[in-house]
């Protein structure tokens, strides 16, 4: 079946498999491989992107459900190159070491600072609790948010 979907912004078309995941179609047909495929079962967060903004796990969505809708990636926060303040903190503070779990932390932090400027360390790993890290112990993820959120403050 022949899917459109809004795609950062752009108009993409593919011809998927009915049981294919939004996961999927953006790895697999739109060469999109930001998002990341760690478990396939909504347990670890590596494939969170916004879905007519919402924060979702796109390996729990059909492809087919996208069909005329808007999702928004992690390819799809820098600008002209330059890293989002997120992906800048991250880099920062040390927070990336495979980096399997990094697009989907960084999705799911920016869209908790789109909701809150200054969030608590409750708020950030209340948030954050649906993202699974094996390297980091989460403590440099946590450092690399409130980096984050402190420049984007300034810059406000
Ligand atoms: S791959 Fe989707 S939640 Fe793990
Ligand atoms: S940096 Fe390896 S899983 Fe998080």
């Amino acid at each position: 079946m022949l899917v459109r979907v809004e795609v950062n912004g752009e108009w993409r078309e593919a011809d998927v498999w009915a049981g294919d995941s939004l996961l999927f179609l953006l790895r697999e047909h739109l060469t999109l491989p930001g998002s990341k495929n760690a478990c396939e079962q909504g347990e670890c967060g590596s494939c969170s992107v916004w879905f007519d903004g919402e924060l979702v796990c796109s390996c729990l969505v059909l492809a087919a459900q996208a069909h005329e809708r808007a999702v928004r990636t992690v390819e799809g926060l820098a600008v002209d190159g330059d890293l989002h303040p997120v992906q800048r903190a991250f880099v920062d503070a040390g927070a990336v070491q495979c980096g399997f779990c990094t697009p989907g932390l960084v999705v799911a932090a920016t869209d908790l600072l789109a909701r809150r400027a200054d969030p608590s360390d409750d708020e950030v790993r209340e948030a954050l609790s649906g993202n699974l890290c094996r390297c980091t112990g989460y403590a440099k993820i946590l450092d690399a948010v409130r980096m984050a959120a402190a420049r984007i403050r300034e810059n406000a």
